[in-house]
């Protein structure tokens, strides 16, 4: 029998953010550490994604090496078999099964995504003229010219890289829990038709017990915290990314948006800067190894008066954060990351395509 496995992916495009760091990287290192014994843990880079919106193409391949000595810095073990880091571009399987899952798929059920509509929405707001937006069919005409099929239809691209190779847990911020549930659908509705041709992944509801707090954590932009950090907000005045100046990130804590009501308190309604803050300042706590909860850090400046001096210990230890982490970043083993990315895609591609080619026969391509 083999190892029930845990997958999971951090796209490719610009730089990574804390909360991708914090969200997504560090609790799937964690857990491939402690898991792997149990699990089998496929961690890929899924630069397929990449431009689904707009970016500089010649900035990819780098960002794609960035992503895995990020995985690597943050303590992969490339020397650990039952882990695999690979880039799901060397594996085709992957296209090949979204374009037949896209044969499954209801136009209505993607256009349903928030992801989408937000995205699109997000192009609407930034681009479109006065003229377009009151005017119903040019609106319509610049939408369609600009935002991308491959936008409109990447769940399914997320499905086949789940379901390709059987992946029981998909720990993902909670952004993604739409795209899992949708995994889950067409999985069954192939299932009802086809007979058992892919394992479902568990309910959402069991992933986050299975992961605990390890998932849904959603780390806010600190201009704006009401809504996630995300490496697609313009300016970057509200996102920490990885590879920013630590003096540069100082700043960026000192300007983020707090409250009036001049008192620290984790109140995530009414308070949600100070309640961000308090959470970043427990996870760069967390990840110079200090043994501390979020409890614990909350009730140590429950009450505190200064905006600005607790803003400072939060911008002086994220910037100690961001210091270690690059040096860490810069003694990474280049040769190393590329042997375990060659191995890891030779064996996945075996895996893959025995997916693959049990689909093709169910729906009457092989036989
Ligand atoms: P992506 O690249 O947008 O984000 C990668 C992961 O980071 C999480 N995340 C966050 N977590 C906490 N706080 C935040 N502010 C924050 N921002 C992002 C996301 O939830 C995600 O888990 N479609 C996926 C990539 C993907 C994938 C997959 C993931 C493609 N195929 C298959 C899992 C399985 C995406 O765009 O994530």
């Amino acid at each position: 029998m083999s190892k029930p496995v845990i997958l999971t992916g951090v796209r490719a495009n610009n730089d990574i953010h804390i909360g991708n760091y914090f969200g997504a990287i560090l609790p799937i290192v964690d857990m491939a550490k402690r898991r792997s014994a149990d699990f089998d843990i496929n961690l890929f880079i899924p630069d397929l994604h990449s431009f689904t919106t707009p970016i500089d193409h010649s900035k990819l391949y780098d960002s794609i090496r960035s992503n895995a000595r990020i995985y690597t810095a943050a303590g992969l073990p490339l020397d650990n078999q039952a882990i695999h880091l690979y880039r799901q571009s060397r594996i085709p399987a992957h296209s090949e099964l979204a374009w037949i899952l896209d044969c499954f798929t209801g136009f209505g059920e993607m256009s349903r995504m928030t992801q989408f509509k937000d995205k699109s929405r997000k192009f609407i707001d930034s681009k479109m003229s006065e003229d377009e937006l009151t005017n119903e069919q040019k609106a319509w005409d610049t939408i369609h010219t600009n935002v991308s099929v491959g936008l409109f239809n990447y769940p399914v691209l997320m499905a086949a890289d789940i379901l390709l190779y059987s992946a029981s847990y998909v720990p993902v911020g909670d952004d993604q829990t739409q795209h899992l549930e949708f995994t889950r659908d067409i999985a069954e509705r192939m299932n009802r038709k086809f007979g058992d041709l892919f394992v479902v992944p568990k309910p959402v509801a069991q992933q986050h017990q299975f992961f605990g707090n390890d998932q849904g954590l959603r780390i806010k932009d600190l201009v704006n915290p009401t809504k996630k950090m995300s490496k697609s907000d313009d300016s970057g005045k509200g996102v920490i990314f990885l590879g920013d100046e630590p003096q540069a990130a100082h700043k960026k804590i000192m300007s983020a948006t707090t409250d009036s009501l001049g008192k620290v308190q984790y109140d995530r309604e009414n308070q949600p800067g100070i309640s961000n803050l308090l959470e970043i300042l427990t996870l760069v706590r967390q990840d110079a190894g200090k043994d501390v909860s979020l409890e614990q850090t909350i009730s140590q400046y429950t009450g505190m008066e200064r905006y600005g001096d607790f803003k400072r210990i939060v911008a002086d230890e994220v910037a100690e954060f961001l210091a270690n982490f690059q040096a860490r970043l810069a003694a990474v083993d280049e040769q190393a990351i590329e042997d375990k990315l060659e191995s890891s895609e030779r064996d996945m591609n075996l895996v893959a395509n025995e997916t693959l080619h049990r689909v093709q026969t169910a729906v009457g391509l092989r036989r």
